[in-house]
């Protein structure tokens, strides 16, 4: 039989949200950081049944039940301890524990090294306010923190010297324990151990918690590296952490937001100016075990780093990393700050609504940052290149595990490059500018299309020109009933007799009973008649306008293809994509 320790036991209970495993067996209803629920233990018709994730615990207060994940699985599940682990193993996707004697002996060590890390962190603390530390105290003062933040977010100084190695060998403190604090430094060289940090504004970074698990220290001023963070220790894993999750988890929790940003510095300015639910990724790109931390605050936690290459490339890293990660309702949104500011500078410039505005406004989703990396500095000028990115979206949907994101993602991307790669794309604006040079805009009291109108004025004042045009005219079918019948009159009237005049036709009409259309399209008839149109120029006016007709009905034609085209399933897309080609082929011949 394994055995489970403690560390074993954190990993995998930070890894299963009791919310949702809880949520599966008892309908919750969330209340400020807490959710709500009726006792599954006991019988009751109010809830009384409360479940905190924060702490990973549930509680009755109807009739006294209370535990973790592990105990709710065992009760719930009428399973023993270690079945229950497993079962929430499984659901992780943990291995179960093969423990020897000297991993539990590490379990002890570990219990104590947060007693170091602990001890190491108030150290610090006070040497900020000693003479030691007042170089640092007063670089954080000009970075505009107060004390409040400060004490905070734990700050402090580590002096010159070996100052950390002295206090603790002078407090009695185990060698493997000091060798395994990650603050103290062994060089290979055979060397004394000597300080790892000397010199620096230390940041204490802690659990979930908030117990210290390992520093970054940051030199004064300018100076190589900028940041010193602490090595790997049983206690710290970088990738597994993010930077101030224990001051951010009860305002992320609340609004059911939370943003990563990059700096320390640039998680601490936002708290200090109110916007709290700021974490950092560790110095280093989002991990898949960062990113399931993320999600067990918010849905679609907001990633905002910095505008330069290296804040665009970790936002990259980090959409690729979701995918395989990505489930129903689950995403990463990404934020870019304008004008190379980073959100230290953002925030302390321009104060907290207007951060709070540009991430309501600038936010945007997994997928459009998905599409920008695909299409950057690329061209869609030859079907090569179109095919190339068409492959390149396939690979970047295919990482999705998840069935139904996945497919929804083919979907778009599909629509997307429809649309970029779409005849009209770039064209629209001329069309516009074409269609105000020889349709001014009209009022039309019975809402038809003002084309149409222009068409029935032509054809009322040049029904000679309508004899000659009258196989291009045929082609062209009004959408309004009544305009359709008196088009194909009047084809009718010239095609019998294409010597007629304008008031030839009028008497015409008026035999037929249409004599009321001289008054429904006097609007235009008037503006035609101030044209001082001719034969010819009537004739190229009305071919124009037919030509833009048909490009406009092609072109939503294309439009309603295109979204076609992006739900379909493969073998129907081609076909559709044939007949997509043919129109575009025709567009391309006009
Ligand atoms: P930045 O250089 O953007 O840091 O690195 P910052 O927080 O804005 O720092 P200030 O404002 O100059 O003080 C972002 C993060 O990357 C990690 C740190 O976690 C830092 O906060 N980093 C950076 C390192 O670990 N080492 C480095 O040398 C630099
Ligand atoms: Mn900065």
């Amino acid at each position: 039989m394994p055995t489970i320790t403690p560390d074993f036991l954190d990993t995998l209970k930070s890894r299963v949200s009791l919310v949702e495993l809880v949520g599966q067996t008892v309908k919750l209803t969330r209340k400020g950081r807490d959710y709500w629920g009726c006792c599954p233990f006991h019988h009751e018709k109010t809830a009384s049944f409360c479940v905190s994730e924060d702490k990973d615990f549930y509680h009755c207060f109807g009739c006294g039940e209370h535990g973790d994940a592990i105990s709710f699985t065992m009760k719930s599940m009428n399973v023993s301890f270690v079945e229950a682990v497993e079962i929430l193993a499984e659901r992780a996707g943990m291995e179960m524990p093969k423990l020897t004697a000297a991993d539990v002996e590490r379990e002890k060590r570990r219990s104590t090294l947060y007693d170091v890390a602990e001890r190491l962190c108030r150290f610090f603390q006070e040497q900020l306010y000693k003479p030691a530390g007042r170089e640092g105290l007063f670089y954080l003062q000009r970075r505009g923190l107060s004390d409040e933040t400060i004490k905070r977010f734990r700050l402090g100084y580590a002096p010159a010297g070996n100052a950390a190695i002295a206090l603790l060998k002078r407090e009695g403190y185990a060698e493997d324990l000091i060798r395994g604090c990650g603050a103290v430094a062994y060089p290979e060289d055979g060397r004394p151990p000597h300080d790892y940090f000397r010199n620096r504004v230390m940041f204490p970074i802690c659990d979930k918690r908030g117990r210290v698990i390992a520093f970054g220290g940051r030199v004064i001023g300018d100076g190589e590296p900028k940041y010193l963070n602490s090595p790997d220790t049983p206690l710290f894993a970088k990738g597994d952490n993010l930077y101030a999750l224990h001051l951010a988890s009860e305002q992320a929790r609340r609004e059911n937001e939370i943003m990563v940003v990059e700096g320390y510095m640039d998680v601490i300015s936002l708290h200090q100016a109110g916007f709290e639910r700021a974490v950092a990724s560790c110095g280093t790109a989002m991990t898949e075990r960062q990113i399931e931390l993320l999600w067990k605050y918010a849905p679609e936690p907001v990633c905002c780093f910095d505008g330069d290459a290296a804040g665009i490339r970790a936002a990259n890293r980090a959409a690729d990393r979701v995918l395989p990660l990505l489930v129903p309702g689950k995403s990463l949104r990404f934020l870019t700050l304008p004008d190379d500011l980073d959100p230290d500078e953002y925030i302390t410039e321009r104060g907290r609504t207007a951060f709070e505005d540009f991430v309501q406004t600038s936010h945007r989703p997994l997928v459009g940052q998905l599409w920008g990396m695909l299409t950057a500095g690329r061209s869609l000028d030859t079907p090569e290149r179109k095919a190339a990115l068409e492959r390149d979206m396939r690979e970047t949907a295919g990482k999705i595990r998840d069935e139904s994101v996945r497919g929804f993602y083919e979907r778009e991307f599909r629509s997307l490059l429809w649309k970029a790669t779409a005849p009209y794309a770039g064209k629209v604006g001329k069309d516009k500018k074409k269609r105000t040079a020889f349709a001014p805009p009209l009022s039309r009291p019975d809402g038809e299309k003002a084309e149409t109108r222009m068409l029935a004025a032509y054809l009322l004042l040049f029904p000679q020109v309508a004899a000659e045009l009258v196989e291009n005219l045929a082609d062209y079918v009004p959408a309004d009933g009544k305009t359709k019948a008196l088009f194909s009159l009047i084809l009718t009237a010239v095609t019998d007799n294409p010597d007629m005049t304008a008031d030839e036709l009028a008497e015409y009409l008026k035999n037929s009973g249409e004599g009321d259309v001289y008054a429904r399209f006097a609007a235009e008839t008037e503006m035609l008649k101030a044209k001082t149109l001719n034969f010819q120029t009537a004739k190229d006016d009305i071919l124009a306008r037919l030509k833009y007709a048909r490009r406009k009905e092609r072109q939503s034609e294309l439009a309603r293809l295109a979204d076609e085209i992006a739900r379909a399933d493969e073998e129907t897309a081609a076909a559709l994509w044939k007949r997509y080609l043919e129109m575009k082929k025709d567009e391309d011949l006009e």
